[in-house]
């Protein structure tokens, strides 16, 4: 199958590391020239300079910056713009919001993850959606979690906010109607990044045991029986904002290996 990403250019946020690096990387693969973002640029700048000796320099943009910041997102999608001419995909990713129960949680960590993946994900779509209307052809991709179809245990903030995520998600897909412009949710389930090694460190440190005895209760929640490997995220991705995936719009697409309950 052609994916038809020869060419193209893209921002994917929170990818110096984790799923967002993987993602990167595939898209890399593909023929695709990507601008990668994280907050340490040290860390940032090292990830970019690896994959410039394997995909070539012109292709690979670092651009570090905290995308909580009222102006970041725009900021950077500029300069992705302007380095490479024209975008033609974006995928909102960060890091996620604390671990720990809902009405246990700071207000002000909630307000923290309100501003980075809500208003984030607005940022992200006011920015490159009047660009994508017209140049004619666009791939807005916002990563959140499994959480907006089952709640996870001790993420209350992810729950409450992942769902507001997926509802602006599906009501820009219906508001935008370019027929060559397409609006998804991709959901990670448990994915091995270090993103999970921390939250299986809070949820032993709550609960009692140690991280690996729960890695293996997640793994027994789980119909495959198995944490994913970031490379398995990351191809969906690249699918859903390639060329090939030209009629689907406003889904909102779960990479957990079975472990939502939800029918769909
Ligand atoms: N891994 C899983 O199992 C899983 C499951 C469901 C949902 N998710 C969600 O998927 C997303 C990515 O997860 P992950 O596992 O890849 O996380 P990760 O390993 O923690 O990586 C997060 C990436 O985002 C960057 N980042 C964090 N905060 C940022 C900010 N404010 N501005 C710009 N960049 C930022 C980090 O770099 P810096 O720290 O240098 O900024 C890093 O590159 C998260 O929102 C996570 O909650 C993950």
């Amino acid at each position: 199958m052609e994916l038809g990403l020869k060419g193209k250019s893209g921002f994917v946020g929170g990818s110096s590391r984790g799923l967002g690096l993987a993602i990167a990387r595939e898209l890399l693969s593909e023929g695709a020239s990507v601008a990668i973002s994280g907050r340490d640029a040290a860390r940032l700048e090292g990830v970019a300079a690896a994959l410039a000796q394997e995909f070539g320099a012109e292709r690979v943009l670092p651009v570090a910056a905290d995308l909580a910041e009222p102006t970041a997102i725009d900021n950077a999608l500029a300069r992705a713009r302007d380095h490479f001419g024209s975008l033609q995909f974006g995928i909102a990713n960060a890091g996620g919001p604390p671990a720990g129960p809902a009405i246990a949680s700071s207000e002000g960590d909630w307000q923290r993850a309100f501003d980075l993946h809500l208003i984030g994900a607005l940022r992200f779509a006011r920015n490159l959606l009047p660009h994508f209307d017209e140049q004619g052809f666009g791939r807005l991709l916002f990563l959140t979690s499994v959480a907006v179809k089952q709640p996870l245990p001790n993420l209350g903030i992810s729950n409450g906010i992942r769902a507001g995520v997926a509802g602006l998600a599906k009501t820009l897909s219906l508001e935008s109607r370019h027929p060559a412009v397409t609006i998804n949710c991709i959901l990670p389930g448990y994915t091995r990044t270090e993103r999970l090694d921390e939250l299986a460190a809070a949820l032993a440190a709550r609960q009692g045991g140690t991280p690996g005895e729960v890695f293996e209760r997640w793994e027994a929640e789980i119909p495959l029986r198995r944490i994913a490997r970031p490379d398995e995220l990351a191809r969906v991705a690249v699918f859903l904002v390639s060329e090939a995936a030209s009629y689907i719009n406003g889904v909102a697409l779960a990479v957990d290996g079975g472990l939502s309950r939800a029918l769909l």
